[in-house]
């Protein structure tokens, strides 16, 4: 009998013809964003969950599942959103993407990091106001080339940004639990303290996962330790970023500009960072071309297919 699995957001139409094929899948075609109430409701009598990263599936949603699912593939590589030490404990995997969206996600790291430094929202709103000429000094912005770019995080996305950033003149700095061979390294910088990575970077990137650890690690204390009109960018997940501090330290000219592409409690974004004309701001584009939207998906069906059907699993993060 075919295995049932409960897809919770529409995926590109491919890939749900994948997995309708494989199994009886119940796909949610008016890509609503279930409540947590609904998502353990909807799963009763399924195998399996192919989840997304809109899906806050805590403790209690894990212990209120039914137990026939054995699998949860978050259709992501970050899975803050999954307590998977709890799905542990229920005997229930959890598996992530990997890989598949590096690239796509270091494209728009870049993407940060260039319309922060070169004042982009600021442009693009006098060109759309009409109210610009140009002249020697408008709009001038921060260069790339010979500035030093802190990279926090120097997992597979923050590698694949220091290439793009190294090929712009950048020095590369980063911060990571341990410190990567020399091949990976590739003549990047490591510091032993997020003191020392900040207080050198003229750029932050923010590349790695949400963790006990990483939450707001951006605050009040650590945002003191830049060089001052430093520009701080974030294309892992909003839980890193004190929002208030952040606002304050971009009106008092501390940091010059920030570039977001993930917010705590996203798709609500602070209204301080509407209002900060510095603010070069993203709804959530990390992975979003067809060719990575794809693989995501096509990576997160394997994922559930291999796990049921040679008793194995790819991916598994817990
Ligand atoms: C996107 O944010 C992801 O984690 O895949």
């Amino acid at each position: 009998m075919k295995k049932k699995i409960l897809i919770t957001r529409k995926l590109l139409r491919e890939n749900e013809e994948k997995a309708s094929k494989l199994w009886d899948v119940k796909l949610n075609l008016n890509d609503e964003v279930y409540s947590q109430k609904k998502l353990i409701e909807l799963s009763k009598g399924f195998d399996g969950i192919l989840s997304s990263l809109t899906d806050k599936i805590d403790e209690k949603v894990i212990n209120s599942l039914p137990s026939s699912i054995k699998i949860i593939s978050n259709f992501a590589v970050g899975f803050g959103n999954i307590d998977h030490e709890a799905a542990k404990k229920k005997n229930i995997a959890v598996t992530n993407t990997p890989d598949v969206l590096t690239d796509a996600t270091a494209e728009i790291a870049m993407l940060l990091i260039l319309g922060a430094c070169r004042r982009a929202n600021e442009g693009i709103n006098h060109v759309k106001k009409e109210n610009w000429k140009w002249s020697a000094d408008f709009l001038i912005g921060k260069q790339l080339t010979g500035s030093r770019l802190g990279i926090l995080g120097m997992g597979r996305i923050g590698r694949a940004l220091a290439k793009l950033a190294k090929s712009f003149g950048m020095e590369i700095h980063y911060r990571n639990r341990s410190r990567l061979s020399p091949e990976l390294e590739m003549g990047a910088k490591y510091h032993e303290s997020i003191k020392s990575l900040f207080s050198i970077s003229d750029v932050l990137s923010i590349c790695c996962p949400s963790t006990k650890e990483t939450k707001d690690i951006i605050n009040k204390e650590t945002l003191e330790y830049f060089p001052s009109g430093a520009i701080i960018t974030n294309v892992a997940r909003g839980d890193m970023i004190d929002d208030e501090a952040m606002i304050q330290a971009l009106v008092n000219r501390k940091i010059y500009a920030i570039g977001l592409d993930v917010y705590k409690g996203e798709p609500k974004i602070h209204q301080g960072y509407l209002n900060q004309p510095t603010a070069f701001i993203l709804p959530h584009l990390g992975s979003a071309t067809k060719k990575t939207r794809m693989a995501m998906a096509n990576l997160a069906i394997d994922n559930i297919d291999v796990f049921f059907s040679t008793g194995k699993c790819k991916n598994r993060i817990n």
